[in-house]
Order: C-alpha cells, then structure tokens, then sequence
C-alpha cells in the first residue's frame, strides 16, 4: 500500500482499509522491505559502473563515492535516516518510489509509461461477438473481484516465497488524477459505498454501466450482454469531440485542462463516474489490417495507445487504472496506469478472466428490467475544444514516433535454458546484451524489473544487466580467435552473474532503490542533492536506454511499453516452455534506435546462443 501518497476519498478512510488489510490473512505472511547495508551498495554501484566507464572515470567516481560512504559522512547519515523511516513506516520506498517513478512525472502517459498487454485474438470477428465476449470478460473481472474483496484470492508465491497481495484491491475504482506539478491516485473501492458501475466507451463515448444488482449481487453475462447491446444502440456515431484524448496529454498540459474541464457541473459529473468506475471497458472498432506478419505489433500499438485519433485513441481514458480493450475484430488486451499496478498482478487478472471465459455460458437470467446505462455527456466550451485539438496532435506526433516490433521466438522456450542448468530470464538477458552490442557495438545501461514483493509494500526494483561478465562474453562472441569452448564459459558466467544479481534483488539487497532512498533522504532533510548524485557517471548509469521486463504469464500474451529514454528501447518477454513473446519498442525520431533491428538481431543472438551450446541443433 502506498500509504503516503494514495488520497483516500473519505477521511479515515485510509485507517479503515489498513485495518481491513490486516484482517485478512493474505496479508499476513511478508515481512518489511530491510533497507540494504551503505558499504555494500557502495560497493555494488561501483561494481555495476565498472563496464559502463572507462578507468580514469571510474577512478574519479570511486573517491566520490568513498568519501560519500566513509564514517561519520553524509552517507551514514542518511542511512540512519532511512533506517529510521524503515521503522516507522509501512515500507520505506514504495510511496517515494510511486511518487518520484510515477506521479511527478511530466511525460505523457501513453506511450510513454501505461503499460498494455495484448492477448491471442478471440474467435469472432463482428460485433455480435465482441459483445458476448465483452459480457462474459466483464462477468469474469467481476468474479475476480469477489475473490480479492472476500480475501479469497490465493496467495502468490515466487521462488517458494509468499509475496504482498496488497495491490490488488486498489486496482478497482482508482484513477490517476492531474495535477499542475504532480498527480496523485484516488482511490473508490475502499469508500463507505463503493461505486457499483463501470464505464463503458465505444465511439468516443463513455457510459455508466450499473453492474450490480440492488440486492447486491453482480448482473448475469446476459444482463451485461443485453445493457451492452443498448449502448451499442446509443453510440452508433461516433462523437465529434473525443474527450478521452485530453488524457493523453503531457501532464501539466491536463493538468491544466482538468481544471478548467471540472469548473461545468456536467463535465465534473462525467469524469467523476469515468474516475468511480470499477474499471473501463474499451469497445473498439478493428485494427487496421496491413499485413499477416505486422498484425501483432499492430495489435499491440492498438492496446498501447488506441492507434491514432482517427482510429481508437478516443475510447481511452489514460489515467484510469484499468481499462479492458475489446475490439470488433476479436483484438483484445489491457492498458493499465503505473501508479498503482504492476504487470505480474495484471497478468494473475488476466489469467483468471481468460479461465472465467472458457467456462460454458450460464443460465440466462430472467429478463428483469435495468435502468438504461447512462451516457456521460460533456459540455464543451471554446477553451476546452482548443485543449483536446492540442492533445490530438500531440498524440498522433507521439504514435507516429513510437516504433513497435512484436514477434514470437518458436526456436525455444524456457525449458530449453533450464535443461542446460541455466535461469531463463538471465539467458534472455544475456541474449539482449548481445544483440544491443550487435547493433550499437557498445552496452549501455539497462534495466529489468525484479519483484518486491516479497516485502511488504513492496513494489519493485532493478536488476542492472551489462555486468562485467556479459561484457566480456559479448566482446568474446563473435571473435573468431576465441574458442568455443571458452565462449560457453563466457556465457554461463555471464548468465550466473546476472541470477546472482536477480538473487540480491529479490531479496531487497539491489542498489537502485537504496541509492534514489538515500538521495531523497537528503531532500527531505533540507539538505543539499549528495555530489554522487550530480556525478555524470550517475547520470550515465540511470540513463535507461535498455528498459526491459519479464511479465510471465499462463497464456499467450505480450506485454508492451516504450523506452524511457528518446535513444533507448523497452523490451518485454513472456517466456513459455517451448516459445517466447518479445515486444520491442523505440523512438522514430531517434536515428541511432531502431525497434525492427533490434528484434531482428535479438532473434538471431538466441539462436547464435542455442549454436553455441548445443552445436548440432
Ligand atoms: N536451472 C534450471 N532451472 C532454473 C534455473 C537454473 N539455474 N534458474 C531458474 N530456473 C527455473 C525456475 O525454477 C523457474 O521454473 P518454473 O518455470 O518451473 O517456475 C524458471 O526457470 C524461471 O526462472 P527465472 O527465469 O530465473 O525467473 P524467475 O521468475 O525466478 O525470476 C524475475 C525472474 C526476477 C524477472 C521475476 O521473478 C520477477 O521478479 N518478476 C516480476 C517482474 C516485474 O515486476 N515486472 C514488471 C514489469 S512492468
């Protein structure tokens, strides 16, 4: 729980629920997130610069750090800071984390920080379809959401540990809010009387969908499907004005526009119900078809950002925690707000709604009259017409710049680095490193997420991929001189460096949430920014231009964000036994990224590694 930054939407609300989670045995097994040693993340920060700087900058950078470790420095002293924060807190880094990662960011929040997950399009390709889909997947949420409200959702386990379920009732009925400076999360679901609809967008335009009973028990899969049908009825045109584009906009731009939206009573109203709503439902029109081979990455760009305000962009609501994407060609998929979701729980979700919609369809209900779902209308004055024809350009300049390249990798899957003694997401990352060395002839700073949630609160943190041992593999690989045997040599320790590293992460011992701890320590003392902070080597080492993630998941889906960087690339995987998805990501703008290249030769480093070690495949 991100206990200092979450507004509750009632005072004492926030009490309420942290006795609530409490009570719930879920919520019992994790311990507190330690904050790691200061020698020894000292240490490990100068062991990760060591292959990203030549000796004489790393020389300079090791007294700095020295001087900002020794006893009695500045070092020691933020450090019993943070301790002290460790015990009084719920978790010492996630609210900062959320803050400073997430909602004090100014960046647009498509494309550049909502993750979306596309999954296998659906056996049907019209709207009839779409909407019996939709009605049994929002069937299938709601189930879901039972289990979490009840406190029956089984606990998740990663390397036989029991991890923080603490998340997932926060992912219904929140949204992210703009602000001028920075944002913040609202949070419904833990109110007095939690909201009892969803919204529903199709055409540009949102409704609210009741989808509880007044007895309190959830509409069937055929009320839903009979409600969806009137508000297909309701939208067949599709609305001038596209108000979900404004929150695709830079922040502060939102922010700004958020205000002067909320000051009509009409307006205010809406959006309260789109925020309120338990999640949103996104019925779009089909993906445009260009090729076979391309349709993936379409499809994925569909999830992402709706695909251009002349396609689906306008059946988005940014800031919303959850919003289900259904199209009429059987493309479907999540887009989620980072603030307050991970994808490791959005993938649990999605596992669970797929499971609920392979069940047979249920008993029809008897034919009860509902309440018409009620659109949400929007006065729009001239201010505001000027505001979303800003955000629809900056939002198809943002799509046309944003290069997507998903591609399944079928030579092998995850068993195969497993029967060889080898972690699997180590050998990807291994493969990643060459492949960006291919490209660049350089490695860069990379990042993959590790889980905290062995912890309490916990969120995640880094694993940082160029070690010294992946340098010398990649450098080693496609030397001629070097022999094969010691090239396999080279790469089982550069794979067994990096799950060493994966080890130390998952255990709360990585350097990165420290290190951003300790400076944010010292902003909250009043203090100066520590000078290893303002050191270009730090800069250097946080500049991402390899942001990757793992999203494992039962089925077969793909994950996809962009880079973090203008010069750098997100790569996500979901590795499955005998297969592995891969989205990758970059800029257009930026001449030296190219998202295509890179999955091209990420496609033949795995299999130039699968050569390797087993030269008869
Ligand atoms: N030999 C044989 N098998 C091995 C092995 C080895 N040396 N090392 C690992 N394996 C096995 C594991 O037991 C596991 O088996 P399973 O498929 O039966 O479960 C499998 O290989 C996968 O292990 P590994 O590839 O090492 O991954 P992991 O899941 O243990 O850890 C993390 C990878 C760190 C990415 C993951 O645990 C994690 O933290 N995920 C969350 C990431 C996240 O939050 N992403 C959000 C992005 S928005």
């Amino acid at each position: 729980m991100i206990w200092g930054k979450i507004q509750s939407v009632k005072q004492g609300t926030l009490l309420v629920f942290q006795v609530a989670c409490r009570r719930h045995s879920r919520f019992a097994p994790v311990t507190p997130q330690p904050v790691p040693p200061l020698g020894q993340t000292m240490q490990r920060y100068l062991r990760a610069l060591e292959p990203l700087l030549p000796p004489d900058e790393l020389e300079h950078t090791r007294e700095m750090v020295r001087l900002f470790g020794q006893e009695g420095g500045l070092g020691e002293r933020l450090q019993q800071g943070l301790e002290k924060r460790a015990r009084f807190s719920h978790n010492w880094i996630s609210d900062w984390w959320v803050q400073w990662a997430y909602l004090e960011s100014r960046q647009p929040l498509a494309g550049h920080s909502n993750p979306a997950i596309a999954l296998p399009k659906q056996d049907y390709s019209d709207w009839r379809g779409q909407l019996m889909f939709a009605s049994k997947l929002i069937a299938g949420v709601l189930d879901f959401k039972a289990k979490v409200d009840s406190g029956s959702l089984p606990v998740e386990y990663l390397r036989g540990q029991p991890l923080c379920m603490e998340l997932y009732p926060l992912l219904f009925s929140s949204c992210r809010i703009p602000g001028p400076k920075h944002d913040h999360v609202v949070h419904y679901s833990q109110a007095r009387r939690p909201p009892t609809h969803i919204t529903v967008v199709r055409n540009f335009q949102f409704f609210q969908l009741e989808v509880y009973n007044s007895d309190g028990t959830p509409l069937t899969e055929g009320q839903i499907h009979a409600q969806l049908c009137r508000i297909r009825s309701q939208s067949w045109k599709t609305d001038k004005e596209p108000m979900g584009i404004l929150t695709s906009e830079h922040r502060n731009t939102w922010g700004q526009a958020y205000h002067r939206l909320l000051r009509d009573k009409i307006n205010k109203e809406s959006v309260r119900a789109i925020e309120r709503g338990i999640f949103t439902l996104c019925l779009d029109s089909p993906v445009m078809r260009i090729s076979d081979d391309k349709y993936s990455s379409r499809m994925a760009a569909q999830m992402l950002h709706g695909g251009g305000t002349y396609s689906n962009s306008g059946n988005r609501w940014f800031d919303k925690t959850l919003q289900f994407v259904v199209g009429e060609d059987g493309s479907f998929g999540l887009l989620y707000e980072h603030a307050t979701a991970e994808g490791p729980q959005i993938a649990t979700l999605l596992d669970h709604v797929l499971e609920y919609c392979k069940q047979p369809d249920s008993v029809r209900a008897p034919l009860i009259p509902l309440p018409m779902p009620k659109k949400l209308y929007f006065y729009i004055d001239p201010e505001i017409k000027r505001d979303i024809e800003q955000a629809k350009q900056n939002l198809d300049i943002l799509i046309n710049d944003l290069d997507i390249s998903c591609f399944i990798f079928r030579r092998f899957g995850k068993d195969f680095p497993k029967q060889l003694g080898l972690s699997p997401n180590a050998f990807i990352q291994v493969a990643l490193q060459l492949a960006y060395y291919r490209v660049h002839s350089e490695i860069c700073a990379s990042c993959d997420s590790a889980s905290l949630r062995m912890f309490r609160g916990g969120r995640t943190d880094i694993i940082r991929s160029p070690t010294s041992q992946a340098l010398q593999f990649v450098c080693a690989f496609d030397d001629p001189s070097v022999s094969r045997e010691a090239k396999v040599d080279l790469l089982r320790e550069a794979v067994a460096a990096y799950a060493a590293l994966t080890e130390q992460a998952l255990q709360g011992q990585a350097i990165d949430r420290h290190l951003l701890g300790l400076k944010l320590q010292a902003i909250e003392e009043g203090l100066s920014v520590p000078r290893i902070f303002m050191d270009t080597a730090y800069g250097l080492a946080t500049h991402w231009k390899l942001r990757t993630g793992q999203v494992p998941s039962n089925t077969d889906s793909v994950m996809c964000f962009g880079p973090l960087v203008p010069d750098g690339y997100a790569v996500c995987y979901n590795p499955q036994s005998d297969h592995v998805h891969f989205s990758v990501t970059a800029f257009n703008c930026c001449e030296e990224t190219n998202a295509e290249k890179l999955a091209v030769t990420l496609e033949s480093a795995l299999c130039h590694l699968q050569e390797l070690l087993h030269p008869a495949v």
